[in-house]
């Protein structure tokens, strides 16, 4: 129990003591000459650069776009418009995938691990036209037209949790994806939060389901129930104070992308270094981590840019979940706020029959943050589950989804195939996808 508690105080004085200040990519063209690693060739280089400078230096095409939400957020999208190797022809239009990273993280998650490994090349070699959103709070979007988010006073900014990113930050970057792009509908592709912020979408703005042609959870987080994360598990006890305390000390934000964390990468999780272990623990405290697919050279690249910062909201929303296990809108903490803002004591569900997007879910047996049996409950309760994956690699964690050395061949190939399929055939495709006889609910559905 004390050990717990000092727990939250240690990752609660990190994150005040952190500062965050923009990274160094003043020698970007110095970076640009001769690089055409399949790999990442630097990943002290690839730590400070930010994800445009990242995607110039491994001469990938990016654009960068600011949506300002209806409710004046400043968000900033990343995206690959065309692949380097293949379908690298500009200014042809393609079908659009959007991603949408998990809590904590950024679109670097979705470039990290570089060319040939990390989703968002993948995909644009594959012939997509690639989007990355960043959800508000993290580093890359972490402005609004009229709040600040380093008031010392006032925790105003930070006043959100996923429900706003599904409600608010979603549509708006979708809206705009479809506008530049000129397509009316694409893929979706979350992790973690990623996905959360999918079903809160999906069920509070139903209207956006016609917009989506298929959509795909990488370890889904809906229902909590089950949830063995030893970090939420131990938030959870105090979800009932916790904003209310962190709010006293006048903070809203968890965790922002820092140098403190940039350093530690460097310094301490470097290669040959005996500390390096120590790291593997770190990010299993918050994430979950596997040995046998975690490539121990990245971590220092990953450090780098992941923590991102969220807001305190955020955890206090899932450690709800836990506590409740329900999929629950925010719980303002009172019976009478709760009325005043949805009209009843308790906050109301999330109605995912509403989501009639076709859902395939992706998960893994051994993922403590996604458990097999909340997927299972997730699976039935979604408007137009089309079926689940199980990773057939049981040690598959859950930070794996993003950078598993397998990733492709275990997730990322299977994703691309039910896409191309859907986008040739609709849903009547997938039935010749290759492996689709691995897919559970196959049957009901073909
Ligand atoms: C691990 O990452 C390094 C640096 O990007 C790369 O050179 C190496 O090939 C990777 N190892 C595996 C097994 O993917």
């Amino acid at each position: 129990m004390l050990r717990e508690g000092l727990l939250v105080v240690v990752a609660t004085c990190v994150a005040l003591a952190a500062a965050t200040s923009p990274p160094q990519s003043e020698n970007i063209e110095e970076l640009l000459k001769n690089v055409d690693a399949r790999y990442s060739d630097n990943v002290f280089e690839d730590a400070r650069l930010n994800v445009p400078d990242l995607i110039r230096k491994y001469r990938y095409p990016v654009e960068v776009h600011e949506v300002t939400t209806d409710d004046g957020y400043i968000l900033q999208m990343h995206r690959i418009p065309h692949g380097r190797d293949a379908h690298n022809v500009p200014n042809v239009k393609r079908p659009v995938v959007f991603l949408m990273h998990g809590m904590l993280s950024s679109s670097a998650d979705l470039v990290i691990m570089g060319p040939g490994s990390a989703l968002a090349y993948i995909l644009a070699e594959e012939g997509y036209d690639v989007w990355m959103g960043n959800a508000r709070g993290n580093y890359y979007s972490r402005r609004h037209i009229r709040l600040n988010p380093d008031a010392i006073l006032s925790t105003a900014f930070w006043r959100f949790s996923w429900e706003e990113i599904g409600m608010i930050d979603l549509p708006n970057m979708i809206d705009y994806a479809l506008k530049v792009s000129g397509q009316e509908r694409l893929h979706y592709i979350g992790h973690s939060q990623g996905t959360t912020s999918f079903f809160v979408f999906g069920a509070m703005r139903p209207e956006y389901n016609a917009k989506i042609i298929s959509m795909h959870a990488l370890a889904p987080n809906a229902f909590m129930a089950h949830n063995r994360n030893p970090f939420l598990k131990v938030l959870s006890r105090y979800a009932d104070n916790m904003e209310s305390i962190a709010s006293l000390v006048g903070f809203g934000e968890f965790l922002p992308k820092s140098e403190a964390f940039a350093w530690a990468g460097q310094a301490l999780c470097r290669d040959e270094v005996i500390f390096q272990p120590i790291c593997s623990n770190i990010m299993f405290l918050i994430g979950g981590w596997n040995e046998d697919q975690h490539n121990t050279t990245m971590i220092p690249a990953i450090m780098g840019h992941a923590p991102a910062g969220a807001s305190v909201r955020q955890l206090v929303h899932y450690a709800q979940g836990i506590n409740d296990k329900g999929f629950r809108r925010y719980d303002q903490g009172s019976r009478i706020s709760n009325y005043r803002k949805y009209g009843s004591f308790r906050p109301p569900s999330f109605d995912l029959s509403k989501i009639t997007t076709p859902v395939f879910l992706h998960y893994s047996d051994k993922d403590p943050m996604a458990h097999v049996e909340d997927v299972d409950r997730l699976f039935r309760e979604l408007g137009r589950a089309i079926g689940k994956f199980r990773i057939s690699l049981s040690s598959f964690n859950h930070l794996d989804f993003i950078y598993a050395i397998d990733a492709k061949t275990l997730l990322y190939d299977r994703v691309i195939n039910l896409m191309k399929a859907m986008d040739i055939h609709g849903l009547a495709g997938i039935a010749d996808v290759k492996g689709i006889e691995e897919m559970e609910g196959f049957e009901d559905h073909v």
